[in-house]
């Protein structure tokens, strides 16, 4: 038997252990022990009862995804599944950790479950672009009922012990030992002879539907809704229906078929290429090993505008204590009134508890007084966006907080290197870039100044962790990554327009891609005077956004911007007053208007911008084309299934990128548009951006 099954006997109860570090997620050989192990339980008469338990942080985290590439090997997870239905004896699933996926469908085979507190179980293929595979939308709903098994299945997210006890899908939470807990019940189940009942034979929680079939539809119709273009939403309801109207057997088969679709399509492939590029991206090749991050007791934030409310509100939910400096009583209590109100209204929504609320306000505290900070081990700026207003900052910082905190700022373009010698300790400062809002979006770019050092590098990354987010690690230039390209996209959208495109046809180009929102649209919402004032401080114009500005067009906040907006809607409509606009501008430029299609349009907005990654990578402000995927998946709002900018320009194929952008180039004048030295190398030899790393 392979060494990442264990098996042993307490008694008359055989123990079967995996154990493949870190999080035992389910291979080839983990399941070919798991069937040797079970045969060999079934056919030992002296064994009365089993345990499934697993050694190390958690129960077997899902199949193993870096197989999914290749063709499957038996036994399959359904085969292990199989075996555990065919045991006339009692098994029982010992849970902690997170049993997630085919771990948990491990789990739903099983007789029993018993979990440790704080235990979170989930199936979330769906991130994965997939549908469980091993029985999840047979056995779950049988057990648990349509209304939550649907919830689990089709958001991806986890459940608390407590909510799985409730519901059915554990039998038991024990606070002793787990696996000695586990025997226990076993024990007791064979004593009492209980009747072994598997989820698949089951029907109680599913007799209501099964009476009213058209409720299925109606529990269905929102997730429906929200699957746009998705094919493993569409997928996994389908599946979760033949539980009412498909015998369970046949049901069990259509859904590994299915899965297996799933798995071998495109969006699947993207979306596991996003799954390991994010815990690629926190890693730093050149970081020693060693290196101890500093262990954040107390964090500081600079700042009690919207981003440093937010930023505050990042640490109090990860129960780090903080507080927030300001300069004047009243900024810091709108500030924190701010953060009070956001956090009530999570409560509202059914996010948070009234004594979760209370305990994340009590972590934040408020001061006027720099001198409070001197203890803390990591201090964020997040003032105002002026690099005078910054030297005055850093200084005082400087002057006032203990050696060996991180000092990090949160501009969104500002120089970090020069940032950093307003201090001196340049070594500990670096950049940590939130995006707003701050508590919600998880992308934070950790900005590598040329001082910082290794520790004040390991404590962003581990903190960023540690408070959730996603981090990725890039040098110091003119936006970092995420902006940079961001700006290069707003350049040619704006060219578009005043080549005959409209702000919907701009923006309709893109949702249609798969973007939550087009570039037009989420000026909109952000405000156009912020991108104003950016351009005017640096002498730069944007003739369509800057006329808007001009007329108190400033988005949805004065209820007109690049769309109309109707009090209380945001609902963008075409305003014919900026298509006047873009007309008449067009004529006083000179620039004849032409139809452009939608695939024209997306070409013109996205092949720049992975010119510009390309030239991010040759310059090494990012590490590789999967860290970029990243910041434009998470922070951008690039669709997941299209596996992010320089993942999606592979499938392209890179020759062709390179030809449409030497025509862009001749057609637009504009030398920006020529393709980068790195895109021409890796085109001429048949490469792409994914094979970077792998002999450069
Ligand atoms: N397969 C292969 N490797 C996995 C894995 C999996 N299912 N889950 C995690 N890993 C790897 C990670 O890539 C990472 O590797 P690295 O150290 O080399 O970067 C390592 O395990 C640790 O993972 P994390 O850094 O993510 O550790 P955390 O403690 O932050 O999170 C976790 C642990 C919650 C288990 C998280 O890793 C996770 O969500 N994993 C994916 C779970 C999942 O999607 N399971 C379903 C798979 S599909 C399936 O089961 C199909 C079935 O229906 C047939």
């Amino acid at each position: 038997m392979p060494d990442v099954v264990e098996f042993r006997r307490e008694g008359a109860i055989a123990v079967i252990t995996v154990n493949h570090p870190p999080v035992n997620a389910l291979n080839n050989a983990m399941r070919k022990g798991l069937v040797e192990a079970l045969d060999r339980a079934r056919n030992d008469n002296d064994i009365k009862g089993v345990v499934i338990a697993a050694a190390g942080r958690t129960f077997i985290a899902g199949a193993d995804i870096t197989e999914f590439n290749q063709p499957p090997v038996s036994p399959t997870t359904i085969d292990v599944i199989e075996a555990i239905d065919a045991m006339p004896k009692p098994v029982v699933a010992a849970l902690h950790g997170t049993p997630l996926g085919g771990g948990l469908e491990v789990a739903l085979g099983c007789h029993f479950r018993v979990a440790a507190p704080g235990t979170r179980l989930g199936l979330p293929e769906i991130k994965l672009g997939l549908m469980p595979g091993a029985g999840g939308t047979q056995r779950l709903p049988r057990l648990i009922g349509m209304d939550k098994a649907m919830a689990m299945i089709l958001t991806g997210e986890q459940i608390t012990a407590d909510q799985a006890r409730d519901s059915g899908l554990v039998d038991q939470i024990v606070s002793d030992d787990l696996v000695s807990s586990a025997v226990a019940f076993a024990n007791r189940v064979v004593a009492e002879n209980r009747p072994l009942i598997r989820a698949r034979d089951r029907d109680d929680k599913l007799a209501d539907l099964r009476a009213n079939p058209a409720k299925f539809d109606e529990l269905a119709a929102p997730y429906a809704k929200r699957a746009r273009g998705l094919h493993a939403p569409a997928k996994a309801l389908e599946a979760l229906r033949w539980t009412l109207d498909v015998p369970v057997a046949e049901a069990l088969i259509r859904e590994r078929d299915a899965f297996i679709e799933l798995k071998n399509g495109a969006q699947s492939k993207a979306q596991r290429h996003i799954f390991f590029a994010e815990r690629e991206a926190a890693k730093v090749s050149d970081l020693p090993k060693d290196v101890k991050p500093v262990d954040v007791k107390r964090a500081a934030v600079i700042g009690a505008g919207t981003m440093g409310g937010g930023i505050a509100m990042c640490f109090a939910n990860a129960g780090i204590p903080v507080t927030v400096v300001e300069t004047g009583a009243d900024a810091l209590k709108r500030g924190l009134d701010l953060v009070a109100k956001n956090y009530q209204a999570s409560a509202k929504r059914g996010g948070m508890s009234a004594e979760d609320v209370e305990t994340r306000i009590g972590l934040i505290h408020g001061t006027i007084d720099i001198g409070e900070i001197a203890d803390t081990d990591m201090v964020i700026e997040a003032v105002f966006e002026d690099i005078g207003v910054k030297r005055e900052v850093f200084g005082k910082l400087d002057s006032t907080v203990k050696p060996g905190a991180v000092l990090a700022t949160n501009t969104s373009y500002l120089d970090v290197n020069e940032i950093a010698h307003f201090t001196k300790r340049p070594q500990s400062l670096l950049g940590m870039h939130f995006f707003s809002p701050a508590n919600v979006m998880r992308l934070l770019e950790i900005v590598r100044g040329a001082d910082t050092d290794p520790q004040a590098l390991a404590t962003a990354i581990g903190i960023a962790r540690k408070i959730g987010k996603v981090p990725v690690v890039v040098g110091v230039c003119h936006g970092f990554v995420g902006n940079r390209i961001l700006r290069v996209r707003s350049t040619e959208a704006e060219r578009l327009l005043l080549e005959g495109a409209l702000p919907q046809d701009v923006d309709g180009a893109l949702t249609a891609f798969g973007f939550p929102l087009g570039p037009f649209g989420v000026t909109d919402l952000a405000g156009l005077d912020i991108s104003w004032r950016m351009r005017k401080a640096q002498g730069a114009r944007a003739e369509i956004a800057d006329q808007l500005c001009e007329m108190g067009r400033f988005g949805q906040k004065t209820g007109k911007g690049f769309y109309l907006y109707e009090a209380g809607s945001r609902t963008p409509k075409p305003d014919p007053e900026v298509e006047a606009l873009i007309v008449a501008t067009s004529q006083r430029l000179g620039i004849p208007r032409r139809a452009l299609s939608r695939d024209e349009i997306t070409e013109r907005l996205l092949f720049p911008m992975i010119n510009e990654g390309a030239r991010i990578l040759e310059e090494g402000i990012a590490q590789r084309a999967g860290d970029i995927d990243v910041i434009w998946v998470y922070g951008y709002g690039f669709p997941a299934w299209r596996g992010g900018l320089m993942y999606y320009a592979d499938q392209v194929g890179l020759p062709y990128i390179r030809d449409r952008l030497t025509e862009f180039a001749k057609q637009a004048g504009d030398p920006k548009h020529e393709p980068a030295p790195l895109l021409k190398r890796l085109a001429a030899e048949g490469r792409g951006f994914g094979s970077l790393g792998k002999d450069n």
